[in-house]
């Protein structure tokens, strides 16, 4: 844990410069707009320790997969999204001298991310090894409304000399992955154009032959005139820049705008590719930065009409939510029904930017709750859209039938290729069954089922029907080896989760034939013949539901995590001396396997998502038996655990495991942060307060909720989406209070209570 930031309500702010927080920070501070997004790396030149990182979403190199022992059914490449055209550059020469803060002494310095109207700026002071002092300020952002052009406003300000800036805008394509498996370029130049006053550079990745086309131009201003000078250019393979050169003086300020424009082969056309950038790049200079940066603050002003959580009398705690939030709207924007999000966003290389079960067990409740339903309901075309993939791999894998959809992925084929994870986490098929619920539980889209959702549940149940096999010792069906969502146990037998989300799937999908035979028989029958829906396989279905292996600990009232759990050495955590934690970097691999404790939420997994089916008792049991041997060393595992004890009514708890959560990446919790901030467990942020102390719940059409509010706040508000309707609601010490801002009048269960919400409902808790 490494507390170094500011607390501030719409801010993340970092007020000295410490190079060793700088990868953190370049993390922490990204910038994003669903289509691209980068890291908070600097716009001068930089010889210090740093990750550079620029995003193009869904722009991805299959690099050739390294493995210590090849198993037949492994992938040939992990699919990665790729480090693209460095298009931030601004280098700066002072009087010949390399302005570079690794090499100057830097007096102030301040880097803030504003939330509130999605931009980074930095300031600071900078002495260089020749005594010349430099007061710099720069801000930029990726523009939310026009997805393909990022701005910067930098400035330069000599302190105590007089003398020339040399300063050079470029655009580079000439940029590695840390991660490449073989130290492989992933790049190479196409063409590069010079026209008006702008660069275009344009490359393509070697395999796949996505192009990126960056065009950048600039301005230069000194006391609010724009100044015309003479351009070098430098263009060399994969490189362009354009230098200037200007006289400077103390307390003279010289103000460089540079826009750039970035578009994919992904969404134009590939002999358009340059003419529209070139367009772009016109019309956005032509409008300027602020014009520019005015739009992006409205626009995020709309995001966060809807999605905002206010939270008084915890700063740290609404800095933290806010943080969450924005980054969630940052990576995702749900208009291309192709992308999806990768665990650690546009803020890292690693996970390779790909899709992850994620998406579906923790990430969608959020987009549903905060936008328009279409935005989620992409996350399950994307899913739809890869079904053959996903038969494909069933049949590599030796099904005959079914679709097992990869745990990792770009494109719907599986690119992870360590066994216990690709071939046994076979539970991920179980949360993308359960997401066409969530989905159509929370929206009452029901027209989804027929459309695309009895299709993917049905090849799914095909898929569990033949995974299972029945055991003539115990008489019932088993799931053999698998790993369950805790990866601190692999090839086990009967992981309660996995057999329980199968059942369920199995379960949900007939529930699906049955209503869509009643409401939407045409359809239906068309699905019929098209799926080759039949008796049989149904009756097979209703057997294994109605005879699978559960294992269960009778006398502590708990399900069994798998076969053979209760013959470990039972430890708790808290009897772990300090020093052993994480035991993923602590302790070998085999003492891991061994011991009792668990990585993240495994049957409670289960008993969160379908909590429905379970009585309180139930949940309680187990939650007090699994949660003391659960290390949370997965960033996914806090959340679960917070909406549970909320529910159980462990309030203390409920806020601990928000904290952790929380502020995981601002304080760098995990000690991980530097590799990018975890996105995909922010959305579980969100659910702590939503769902954990707000307790809302939607069950068969009807939103509930069963509220009450940490120690230390005085009170919180949200904004939620639900079935056209826009509601805030607050949570004070003693009554929560739900106004309606658009929509009819809506029934809504309060602890237990029937209300009708008109404008405004308070109820005293
Ligand atoms: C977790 C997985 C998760 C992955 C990506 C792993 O540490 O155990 O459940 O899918 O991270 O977030």
């Amino acid at each position: 844990m490494n507390q170094y930031l500011i607390v501030n309500e719409w801010e993340i702010i970092e007020d000295s410069f410490i190079s060793t927080n700088n990868r953190v920070s370049e993390g922490i501070f990204s910038l994003g707009n669903g289509y691209m997004g980068q890291r908070a790396n600097f716009e001068e030149h930089y010889s210090g320790d740093s990750l550079q990182g620029n995003y193009m979403a869904g722009v991805y190199y299959p690099d050739k997969t390294k493995f210590g022992w090849w198993k037949n059914g492994y992938p040939e490449y992990f699919a990665k999204v790729l480090n693209s055209i460095n298009w931030i550059g601004i280098d700066i020469l002072i009087d010949g001298e390399v302005l570079d803060l690794a090499l100057c002494k830097t007096e102030v310095f301040r880097r803030t991310l504003n939330m509130k109207e999605g931009f980074l700026e930095r300031s600071f002071e900078a002495t260089l090894p020749s005594g010349k002092k430099v007061k710099v300020l720069s801000k930029r952002f990726l523009s939310i409304v026009t997805e393909e052009i990022g701005a910067i406003k930098y400035s330069i300000t000599p302190l105590n000399f007089t003398g020339e800036l040399e300063i050079t805008p470029y655009l580079d394509g000439d940029i590695i992955n840390e991660d490449s498996n073989y130290d492989e370029k992933f790049w190479e130049e196409v063409s590069k154009v010079n026209s008006k006053g702008k660069s275009s550079l344009k490359i393509k990745t070697k395999r796949l032959d996505f192009h990126v086309c960056s065009t950048m131009t600039f301005d230069i201003f000194q006391k609010g005139k724009m100044l015309s000078l003479p351009i070098h250019e430098t263009s060399k393979d994969k490189y362009i820049s354009k230098t200037v050169k200007v006289s400077c003086n103390p307390d003279l300020e010289t103000v460089i705008y540079k826009y750039v424009s970035n578009v994919t082969s992904r969404n134009v056309p590939l002999d358009s590719l340059t003419e529209k950038s070139f367009d772009l790049i016109e019309k956005a200079q032509s409008k300027g930065f602020d014009y520019l940066l005015n739009q992006q603050a409205d626009a995020w002003e709309e995001k966060w009409l809807e999605s905002d959580i206010v939270i008084n009398g915890d700063l740290s705690a609404q800095q933290a939510i806010r943080f969450n939030i924005f980054q969630l709207n940052q990576t995702y924007t749900g208009e291309d029904d192709s992308l999806n999000i990768g665990p650690k966003g546009f803020t890292g290389e690693k996970y390779g930017g790909s899709t992850y079960w994620d998406t579906e067990a923790y990430c969608l409740p959020f987009y549903l709750a905060t936008a328009d339903e279409k935005i989620a309901r992409n996350l399950l075309v994307y899913r739809f859209k890869q079904l053959e993939k996903a038969k494909e791999n069933a049949k590599k894998l030796g099904y005959k039938k079914g679709a097992l959809y990869p745990m990792v992925t770009m494109n719907g084929e599986e690119c992870h290729n360590e066994w216990e994870i690709t071939f046994e986490e076979i539970h991920r098929n179980g949360a993308i069954a359960h997401a066409i619920f969530d989905y159509v539980n929370y929206t009452d889209d029901k027209a989804y089922l027929g459309e695309y959702g009895l299709t993917v549940l049905t090849e799914i149940s095909r898929f569990w029907e033949e995974r299972v096999n029945f055991s003539q010792e115990k008489n019932k069906y088993v799931i053999l080896g698998v790993t369950g969502p805790n990866e601190y146990e692999n090839n086990v037998n009967n992981n309660w989760y996995t057999n329980r989300i199968a059942c369920w799937t199995l379960e949900y999908t007939l529930e699906v034939v049955d209503y869509l035979k009643i409401n939407n028989p045409i359809r239906f029958e068309e699905l019929e013949k098209e799926l080759e829906l039949n008796i049989e396989e149904m009756k097979k279905w209703k057997d294994i539901i109605a005879n699978m292996y559960y294992g269960v600990d009778e006398k502590l009232g708990i399900f069994l995590q798998q076969d053979g759990y209760m013959d470990k050495e039972q430890l708790l955590v808290k009897d772990l001396e300090q020093s052993n934690l994480p035991i993923n970097q602590k302790w070998s691999w085999d003492r891991i396997l061994r011991s009792c404790y668990i990585k993240q939420a495994d049957v409670l997994q289960g008993l969160y998502l379908l909590e429905s089916k379970y009585s309180l008792d139930t949940i309680k049991k187990n939650f007090d038996f699994y949660e003391p041997r659960t290390v949370h060393e997965s960033s996914l595992s806090p959340c679960v655990h917070s909406i549970l004890a909320a529910k159980i009514g462990y309030k203390e708890k409920a806020y601990e495991m928000y904290l952790r959560t929380a502020r995981l990446d601002l304080d760098n919790y995990n000690n991980d942060t530097s590799d990018g901030c975890h996105i995909t467990s922010m959305a579980g942020t969100w659910m702590s307060v939503i769902h954990g102390f707000a307790g809302m719940r939607v069950n068969q059409g009807n939103l509930s909720f069963s509220p009450f509010i940490p120690e230390l706040w005085d009170n919180y508000s949200f904004k939620i989406v639900f079935r056209k309707h826009l509601l805030k609601i607050t949570v004070n010490k003693n009554e929560i209070i739900i106004s309606k801002e658009t929509g009819e009048e809506l029934p809504i269960i309060i602890k237990g209570i029937n209300y009708m919400v008109k404008d405004i409902l308070t109820i005293v808790l």
